[in-house]
């Protein structure tokens, strides 16, 4: 055995030899830590030619030949999780789930191992609480319920030996290591949570997955920036990666794939923080709109495309006179660039001035809006609020807006337009390209088409 020095960049797991102030592979500045790896020394010349013989690699073989792995896929026994995760869980499947301290990891994974257990054996590491920590919040989730989980077991440990030991020993279908920060190997060196020991401890956790079919939930902790601590290869090591969202002052929680070999990634499961831990949250429009103030100027609801499904939410804006050489822009929700195009658009196109005013953007509820369909939300948000004059409660606006002033076409308008009905939203201003064959489907209700911002701005202020 060998000792070396290594020098590795904790976003994305390159190594290098020499320290290096800036990461050649994806370039950020200081990531690199400092480890030592000790390594098996190397084979001998001679023995390297035989290397395939003698350790039984095996020869490439015909696609025609393989076989298909199973895609048996196990239910979480919530439905927004399975979802996101693409219809279940596959077995043999390693699952990381990231997300802010406190938002709700254990508690869902805890949940999930309560729904799990029957006819399962299922194992529970935890490296950050105690045994007494895990039971009471297990009688806060579960009550009494808690003595026909038979087949649940719960260890807390956090060298990576003894949790291998004890999957030898309990033989899991299903296993939540919580959190893969807390994990270390004794002979490597580096702080629990450092690159190489979240990678090496990554490593043997994910090795004895595969080769025994175990499903895991590897948690893991996100740092200030929201990037998963530890290096990124985390994220290749994986099938899935999950990232739990939301304002810890707000009850809501939003879960995403960002990664999944399984299923698509755009995917989004709601749930609600309660007292008996996350319920799933099935009309999450509702949700977003509830509080909504009446006829309140500087507001707009659109309707995203999260996925599959059709999501209503409100954006809210503030322009105000401002008192900085430099107006202030600021966004919650939202991109800031994107907003910073819309308001020019405003500026350019229809006539409203904000070259004096500080803009502040919000998307209400916690759900960020991506897709370019909102835009029209927030460009008639500003201008309600610059104007002073309300939108109206009844009226959902949906399109892109282009760098001209026009409107452009959006996918699944019907979907958009029908979720809006369903929630009781009376009048629609969509893209003029967006063709709508069954429009008297939609029951009483008007659909305005516009061609560009101002003649929404027409309709609407
Ligand atoms: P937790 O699952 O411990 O978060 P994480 O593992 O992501 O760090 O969640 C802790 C928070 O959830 C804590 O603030 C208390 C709250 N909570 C509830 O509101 N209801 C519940 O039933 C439970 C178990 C926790
Ligand atoms: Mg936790």
């Amino acid at each position: 055995m060998k000792a070396k020095t290594v020098y590795i960049c904790s976003e994305c797991g390159f190594e290098s030899a020499k320290w290096l102030g800036k990461c050649p592979d994806c370039g950020s500045w200081n990531t690199f830590e400092e480890s030592v790896v000790t390594k098996p020394a190397k084979a001998s010349k001679g023995a390297q030619g035989t290397l395939s013989g003698a350790r039984g690699i095996s020869e490439p073989v015909r696609l025609s030949e393989l076989k298909a792995a199973s895609d048996e896929r196990y239910r979480t026994g919530i439905s927004e999780f399975d979802r996101v995760l693409g219809g279940g869980l596959v077995t043999g499947s390693v699952v990381l789930v990231g997300g802010d301290p406190g938002i709700g990891k254990s508690t869902i994974l805890m949940q999930i191992c309560f729904n799990m257990c029957a006819g399962r054996r299922v194992l529970y590491i935890t490296g950050e609480e105690s045994l007494a920590q895990i039971r009471m919040r297990a009688e806060r989730l579960a009550g009494d319920a808690i003595s026909s989980y038979e087949s649940l077991f719960v260890d807390a440990k956090t060298d990576i030996a003894d949790v291998l030991e004890s999957i030898s020993r309990i033989k899991p279908e299903v296993m939540v290591i919580d959190s893969i920060q807390t994990m270390y190997r004794s002979d490597i060196s580096g702080a629990p949570g450092g690159v190489s020991q979240v990678r090496e401890c990554a490593m043997l956790i994910i090795n004895r997955a595969k080769t025994e079919g175990i499903s895991v939930f590897l948690v893991g902790h996100v740092t200030k920036e929201g990037s998963l601590a530890g290096p990124r290869v985390l994220e290749h090591m994986v099938d899935c990666v999950l990232y739990f969202e939301g304002e810890q002052r707000l009850n809501h929680r939003v879960l995403r794939a960002v990664k999944n070999r399984y299923g698509s990634t755009n995917e989004i499961g709601v749930f609600e923080m309660g007292e008996k831990g996350l319920a799933e949250v099935k009309n999450p429009s509702m949700l977003t709109l509830s509080g909504r103030p009446e006829n309140a100027s500087g507001a707009a609801i659109t309707c995203a495309m999260e996925g599959s499904r059709p999501i209503l939410s409100e954006v809210q804006a503030l322009a105000t006179q401002t008192s900085f050489a430099v107006p202030r822009r600021m966004c919650a929700g939202f991109d800031y660039n994107r907003a910073s195009l819309i308001i020019a658009v405003l500026e350019k196109h229809a006539g409203i001035s904000l070259s004096h005013r500080d803009v502040y953007i919000n998307v209400v509820g916690g759900i960020r809006l991506i897709e370019p369909a909102a835009d029209m939300a927030v460009a008639l948000a500003v201008a309600s609020s610059v104007k002073n004059a309300p939108l109206g409660d009844d009226i959902i606006v949906i399109g892109e807006l282009g760098l001209s002033g026009e409107i452009r076409a959006v996918n699944a308008i019907s979907q958009r337009i029908s979720e809006g009905v369903k929630m009781g939203f009376k009048r629609f201003i969509i893209p003029h390209q967006n063709k709508l064959a069954g429009a008297s489907d939609f029951g009483d209700v008007q659909i305005y088409r516009a061609k560009t911002i101002a003649q929404a701005l027409a309709l609407t202020l």
